[in-house]
């Protein structure tokens, strides 16, 4: 982790928790965060979490995000969400292309690609998810893998923006499995995601935010948010619990 970047804990909490839920577990987290200086907090809610969820996180150390939207400002796109309509509730950012969406709901890198600059425009923090299949890994198609992602979701955005965005290394064979990457794995994937990102801006590849998914636990955060070039975390499973969220946020190096 640089010194140079503020560590950005996220929790994605995919489809759990009603209202009620929501407000329940925030109402746990923000005491037992309301003292972490140097370190970014979001929570990536469902849709219908989001209004309650900016109201009690205002005025605290918890941004709350959303999990999806569609690039278009508006149409004829029947169940789908704007990231207008998520800007005007005063939602902070967005994930964008996660490995479910992608495998379940057949989002692509060309519809990422709308998607990224879409969210900007609209003054949201997006966090674009990549990452290798465990047959890809097998196959040593992890960097060829990372390459397309970073090089077509992120085409449409200028190289002054694209800090802007932070990319979560997420392996999808340690997704909910609870089989984490190795220290040694993870690193060396965001720093090749890092160097992609050179490629096209020195600058912004300095300053972007690259965190690590997959299996993030209390016991084995420590050890992943410290290495070099890894600047937080995409929390799923062990986000929904506030007091594991809270142990997690805790263990990023603060400067
Ligand atoms: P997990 O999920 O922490 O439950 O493995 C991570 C994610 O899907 O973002």
């Amino acid at each position: 982790m640089s010194a140079a970047r503020v560590p950005l804990i996220a929790g994605n909490w995919k489809m759990h928790k009603t209202e009620a839920q929501a407000e329940e577990h925030i109402q746990a987290l923000l005491p037992r965060v309301s003292s972490l200086a140097g370190v970014d907090l979001a929570l990536c809610v469902p849709f219908t979490d989001l209004r309650a969820m900016v109201d009690s996180a205002r005025g605290s150390r918890v941004e709350i995000y959303a999990q999806n939207m569609h690039a278009e400002p508006e149409g004829a796109f029947t169940g789908e969400i704007s990231a207008p309509m998520l800007a005007e509730l005063d939602v902070a950012g967005v994930v964008l292309g996660h490995s479910e969406r992608r495998e379940l709901f057949g989002e692509s890198d060309r519809a990422l690609a709308a998607k990224v600059p879409a969210a900007l425009a609209a003054g949201l923090a997006p966090i674009l998810c990549v990452g290798e299949t465990e047959a890809e890994r097998e196959a040593g198609d992890t960097e060829r893998k990372l390459r397309h992602q970073i090089g077509e979701d992120l085409a449409a955005v200028a190289d002054e923006r694209l800090a802007e965005v932070a990319v979560a290394y997420e392996p999808i064979w340690a997704i909910g499995t609870g089989q984490v990457a190795t220290p040694e794995q993870a690193q060396e994937a965001i720093a090749f995601v890092r160097a992609l990102v050179a490629g096209r801006s020195e600058a912004a590849a300095g300053r972007m935010r690259i965190l690590y998914g997959g299996s993030v636990k209390p016991e084995n955060a420590s050890e992943l948010l410290a290495l070099p070039d890894v600047d937080g975390a995409l929390v799923g499973g062990a986000s929904l619990d506030a007091e594991s969220f809270a142990a997690i946020a805790a263990a990023a190096p603060r400067s």
